[in-house]
């Protein structure tokens, strides 16, 4: 043990490194050079051999019992050979073929010394800031260790342990803390008091997991080695993570309290305590699943430890009074318990309970008041008949959590399908963002606000040149209606072309915009101002081959040609990769050829991003980047609030000042601080959570996975896709593609049962579409891919 709040409290033995030197030759038969490491109990030696060997001489204290250096053997020699990717040091024997030897110094205190090999690594202190990769090594490097030890057992490791979190030595040593320091630890304590020991699980635990006992591997930036077992100790598991994240949260500047105002800002997460904790949670989780009952106690054990190490360190203080250095050493400690003071108690849990995919409000304060088919009763008298509810036996969702839906019955489903909740259902930071400013102040745009000019600002700086002007709004339907709206004024034309199978929104222009709609049931079939090209699909398209772009942007040109007869085309509206068409990938350089053909015409080219933005293709932050076009108005919905109401149209100046003809534009709730800060929220948590990347490396994955399942099934007909926009085009015959509409229905219907959300799209219905929450893990995409295996199977 050497991190810097473990300081010591017994007597250490005195062993000279002369000492260690001739215990190294006459135990070991080994000629060696000495140096000491620092250690709390015990004395611990660097040994090096001429010829660049180095092994770690320990010395236990004269108290320590055989049977726990016993028991921390085994231990290694358990890890060494369970399923944990971390090394562990070999034990040397004695010459005399002993793992414990014993020497008696010259106070005639006798002493057992042991020798294991040196591991290399640089500490975890050492790194300045560690980042998410690291983070999330850390959390699976202990969640290894821990789900090992489960099968391991020792009578040994059943001690009253000063360091045991369970222990009330250390909390009685308060009282020896300044007032205004007790007080603050007192009051963390009272939380621990709290603690329901009885429902969680125990374990040996390592119980040390301190910066200083970490090693990383800095190349592969991954934990290899947690080491020095001295404080092995049979208590409840989650008190091995708890230590871990007390040193993960120091020296982390506070970046938790919602948004940075100042833009481009360094980033608040993971560098804030919680969100870097969240990042080893979020790991441990997924490789060692912890139960409710340890998330909710994991922050107040965490705070615990560092109230420990204060308490203990001021015992030490009034032993060894003139000792400057632990005053210094636990400054860190008392600076994080001072910030997290500030922050309210319930918080981190909200965070972990999220990091885990779990509610992040406690189920029991959610039970419903009516059942389902209650609700669906009432919802058919109050309800307009036109809406619809998924699912044969339609769900009642309660709440969400990541990548998690939860029913009323509290069964779990993976959501596959909800593009809304981007960065995840529920994410506490949004959540914190929009609450703390609707209780300052939610007003309009004809106020300034610091909010209205950071959230445009921006928003357009991730957009290329000429796009700098926004326009805020509350909806997908009504950017792409404003969009239709500049681009008129633009122009002075109304001639728009749309594609087919698009759907652009709900009000009446849109819906005259909409063929999905126009020309579906109840449809009033294709407006005259409207001039609908084939949807641009290579799978069942007329075009198919490498030419498939232009011949495509070809329809598009004639598209253009037939506007001229009604005074010339106003806009082309496109989105990037269109999703009710059956999320289809635009083919190489289709847009290139269209927008050029529209805009010599003097038309303007709108993307419709709604569906499409925010990092979801993975490669591209947008998805009309894929197709290298630079459009002239971009509309945004959906993923931007992350579920709050918000929609953002963003076109050029030049556009911008056609519109400004002298009528206002206003919006009761576009632009209001609560939609702007909402947003800034989701634009962080993109940056710092790393999605776009997530989207990228688990969309590749997913995508590789559902073609090899491909190779299985006939049914799948194509499998297509960019990042974590994905389709699977069921055919009952490979050849005619005849579309299975009914196959898609059940299977969708029979993932729902094993608790997987899909939902089909595509002129046929028979499209399966996968979109879910940027956060969707490997993991997921495992679990989804196995059950579309076995219901396809059946
Ligand atoms: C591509 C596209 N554009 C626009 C809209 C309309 O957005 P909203 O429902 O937020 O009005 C949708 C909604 O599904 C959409 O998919």
């Amino acid at each position: 043990m050497c991190g810097v709040m473990t300081t010591a409290v017994q007597k250490a033995p005195r062993i000279t490194l002369d000492d260690a030197v001739e215990c190294a030759a006459e135990l070991y038969d080994l000629r060696v050079s000495a140096s000491t490491l620092p250690s709390e109990r015990d004395q611990n030696f660097l040994l090096r051999t001429a010829s660049g060997d180095q092994f770690v001489l320990k010395i236990a204290n004269s108290e320590e019992a055989i049977d726990f250096l016993q028991l921390q053997n085994q231990l290694i020699r358990f890890l060494t050979t369970a399923r944990v990717d971390l090394e562990f040091p070999e034990l040397i024997p004695t010459k005399t073929g002993e793992d414990i030897a014993a020497i008696t110094t010259a106070d005639s205190q006798k002493h057992f010394v042991r020798l294991l090999t040196w591991l290399d690594g640089v500490c975890f202190a050492e790194i300045n800031h560690p980042d998410r990769k690291l983070l999330a090594s850390l959390g699976r490097a202990l969640a290894q260790m821990d789900a090992a030890l489960d099968g391991f057992s020792h009578q040994a490791a059943h001690r009253d342990f000063l360091w045991d979190l369970r222990n009330t030595a250390a909390r009685d040593l308060s009282g020896l803390l300044p007032d205004d320091r007790r007080r603050l630890v007192e009051r963390f304590f009272a939380e621990w008091e709290k603690v329901d020991w009885g429902s969680l699980r125990f374990s040996i635990i390592h119980n040390d997991a301190n910066d200083y006992n970490i090693l990383v591997n800095e190349p592969e930036h991954r934990v290899k080695a947690i080491i020095d077992y001295g404080d092995v100790v049979h208590s409840a598991t989650i008190c091995n993570l708890a230590v871990a994240l007390a040193y993960v949260m120091l020296d982390k500047p506070d970046g938790s309290a919602s948004v940075s105002l100042a833009a481009g800002g360094p980033p608040a997460y993971p560098t804030d305590p919680i969100g870097a904790a969240a990042q080893v949670v979020t790991a441990y989780h997924e490789t060692y699943p912890l139960t409710e009952a340890e998330v909710d106690s994991l922050y107040t054990l965490a705070v615990t430890r560092l109230c420990f190490s204060v308490c203990i360190a001021a015992r030490q203080t009034r032993d060894v009074p003139d000792n400057e250095y632990l005053n210094i050493s636990n400054a860190p400690a008392w600076s994080l318990l001072e910030r997290l003071q500030s922050i309210p108690f319930d918080w981190p849990t909200r965070v972990f309970r999220y990091a885990c995919g779990m509610p992040v409000v406690k189920a029991q304060t959610l039970r419903p008041r009516r059942t389902a088919a209650e609700l669906l009763t009432a919802r058919q008298k109050h309800l307009g008949p036109s809406l619809s509810v998924s699912y044969e036996s339609p769900l009642h969702i309660v709440s969400g959590s990541r990548q998690n839906l939860f029913d009323a019955g509290g069964q779990r489903y993976l959501d596959c399908v909800n593009n809304v909740a981007h960065v995840g259902h529920s994410h506490p930071r949004v959540v914190r963002a929009g609450t703390e400013q609707m209780a300052i102040l939610n007003t309009n745009t004809r106020y300034l606000h610091e909010y209205l000019i950071e959230y445009s600002e921006r928003l357009s700086a991730m957009l290329p040149e000429p796009l700098r002007v926004v326009y805020l709004v509350n909806s997908g339907s009504e950017a792409n209606e404003l969009a239709l709206r500049l681009a008129r004024a633009h122009t002075n034309r109304t001639e728009t072309i749309v594609i087919d199978c698009a759907y652009h929104g709900n009000t009446s222009a849109m819906i005259d915009l909409s063929p999905y709609k126009f020309d579906g049931p109840g449809g009033h079939g294709c407006p005259a101002w409207v001039h609908k090209v084939p949807l641009p699909d290579v799978y069942r398209g007329e075009h198919r081959g490498d030419n498939a772009g232009t011949e495509y942007a070809r329809t598009v040109s004639s598209a253009v040609k037939l506007a001229e007869r009604n005074g010339g085309v106003a806009a082309f509206f496109c989105e990037s990769a269109v999703s009710c068409g059956g999320q289809i990938i635009l083919p190489s350089g289709y847009l290139r050829a269209a927008f050029a053909a529209v805009r010599s015409a003097g038309g303007v080219c709108v993307a419709d991003e709604v569906q499409t933005g925010f990092g979801r293709a993975g490669t591209h932050f947008w998805m009309f980047e894929t197709q290298d076009v630079v459009p002239d108005i971009v509309t945004l919905g959906k993923p931007i609030g992350n579920g709050h109401p918000l929609g953002a149209v963003i076109t050029s100046p030049e556009i911008a000042a056609s519109f400004a003809n002298g009528m206002e534009y206003f919006n009761t709730f576009g632009g209001n601080p609560v939609s702007c800060v909402t947003g800034l929220a989701v634009l962080d948590v993109i940056r710092d959570e790393e999605l776009q990347q997530n989207a990228l490396g688990v969309g590749d994955f997913l995508k590789r996975e559902l073609r090899l399942l491909q190779d299985r099934h006939r049914l799948l007909g194509d499998v297509r896709g960019l990042g974590l926009f994905l389709g699977i085009e069921l055919v009952r015959d490979r050849d005619t593609l005849e579309p299975a509409r009914r196959e898609a229905t059940q299977i969708v219907e029979r993932m729902k049962e094993r608790g997987i959300l899909l939902s089909t799209d595509g002129p046929f219905h028979n499209v399966i579409k996968i979109k879910p929450p940027l956060v969707f893990s490997m993991k997921d995409a495992e679990v989804l891919v196995s059950n579309l295996d076995s219901v396809l199977r059946r």
